[in-house]
């Protein structure tokens, strides 16, 4: 009975590590969502999607078309209820993921796949009430891609499109890299204020996140299907926030074989850095009981026998 009891108390800890590393969180935050630790098998990383942007060139595309390309279809005059501060404006469905080609230099490309949504939480000057804006990433088949780097070791892939009034939009992810690693080191959102309507704000406003997140070996991938949330606040004014989504993403910087399909994939999946310490205590743990009961067990027999005697 003892060594049954020692194996189930075995087999809970097994669970209980199963369960933590199905809910272990990333250095950035997740979504309930993330729960479902299971990949969908159908997205292949190294499929190139159809809808490729590259940016090797300048080409003016014919942007003089008169079509504006507002990125929500809510029109931005309708005041918000008076009864909540933050009056939820239909929420606007998410893109579809795009890949986007950036070359920064001979032998040294960042690809990335993904979708996003930003949030933007700001006062309307009319109503003073706080409302939120949705803006898709790719607002429309219209986003380029550019790269650049300002050393050998930091790149920026800058995903770029136009605003509804003048200007254009954009949204920075910045790299960096050593000898064997590289990481995301910060995101930068900038919008023109024609997409904040009734704003105090008559230049490009910019939001930001400044933390390293992703740490990724160099000619590997970084690939993360759930969904990641990141906080961006305004550079100069802490109370204005920004909620950046990104759905589906897959990227790799400071790629230098010329291909433009993703490296092997590490998956945001496996960064799980809390199992290990849980399981090395339930082994021990779990050592402990099996110890204590088999001496109980032993003990109990030579008792027995010395009764016989
Ligand atoms: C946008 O952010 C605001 C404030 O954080 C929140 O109340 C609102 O629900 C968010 N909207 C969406 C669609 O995520
Ligand atoms: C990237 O740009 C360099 C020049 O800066 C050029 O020599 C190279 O062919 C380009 N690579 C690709 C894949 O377009
Ligand atoms: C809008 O949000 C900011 C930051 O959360 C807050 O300080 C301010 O009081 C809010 N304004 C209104 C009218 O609710
Ligand atoms: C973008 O999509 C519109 C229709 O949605 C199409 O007419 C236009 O040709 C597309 N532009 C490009 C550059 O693919
Ligand atoms: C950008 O990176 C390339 C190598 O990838 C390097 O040759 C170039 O000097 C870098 N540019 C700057 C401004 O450091
Ligand atoms: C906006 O982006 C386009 C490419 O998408 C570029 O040609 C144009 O120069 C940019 N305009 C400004 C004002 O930066
Ligand atoms: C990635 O993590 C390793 C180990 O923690 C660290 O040595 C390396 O500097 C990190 N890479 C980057 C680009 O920050
Ligand atoms: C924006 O408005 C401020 C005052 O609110 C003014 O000082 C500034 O010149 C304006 N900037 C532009 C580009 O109109
Ligand atoms: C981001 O902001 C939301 C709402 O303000 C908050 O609930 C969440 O904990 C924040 N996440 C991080 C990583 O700071």
């Amino acid at each position: 009975m003892k060594k049954h009891l020692a194996c189930y108390l075995a087999l809970g800890c097994c669970l209980l590590v199963a369960v933590s590393g199905a809910t272990t969180k990333l250095p950035v935050t997740t979504t309930p969502e993330s729960k479902t630790s299971t990949v969908p098998p159908t997205t292949v990383p190294t499929k190139p999607t159809p809808s490729t942007t590259t940016s090797t060139t300048t080409t003016t595309t014919t942007t003089t078309t008169t079509t504006t390309t507002s990125t929500t279809p809510t029109p931005p005059t309708t005041p918000p209820p008076p009864t909540t501060t933050a009056p939820p404006s239909p929420p606007v469905p998410k893109p579809d993921p795009q890949k986007y080609v950036a070359n920064i230099s001979d032998h040294n490309l960042i690809i990335a796949k993904m979708a996003m949504q930003i949030n933007i939480t700001y006062e309307n000057v009319d109503s003073k009430m706080n409302v939120s804006r949705q803006i898709n990433i790719p607002s429309d088949n219209r986003t380029t891609a550019f790269g650049s780097n300002s050393s050998l070791n930091d790149e920026v892939l800058q995903l770029t499109w136009k605003s509804a009034g003048t200007g254009n939009n954009s949204v920075l992810l910045h790299f960096k890299k050593d000898a064997k690693t590289y990481a995301l080191t910060g995101v930068e959102v900038m919008v023109q204020p024609q997409e904040l309507p009734h704003s105090k704000y008559n230049e490009s406003v910019t939001f930001a996140f400044n933390k390293e997140a992703y740490n990724t070996t160099l000619g590997n991938s970084y690939r993360c299907i759930r969904l990641q949330t990141f906080n961006l606040t305004k550079t100069d004014e802490s109370t204005v926030m920004a909620q950046l989504s990104v759905y589906d993403m897959q990227f790799q910087a400071f790629k230098s074989d010329d291909q433009t399909s993703f490296g092997y994939a590490n998956d945001c999946q496996f960064d799980t850095p809390d199992v290990v310490p849980i399981a090395v205590g339930c082994v021990l743990a779990g050592l402990v009981v099996i110890v204590l009961g088999a001496y109980l067990i032993t003990r109990k027999r030579t008792a027995r026998g010395y009764h016989s005697m």
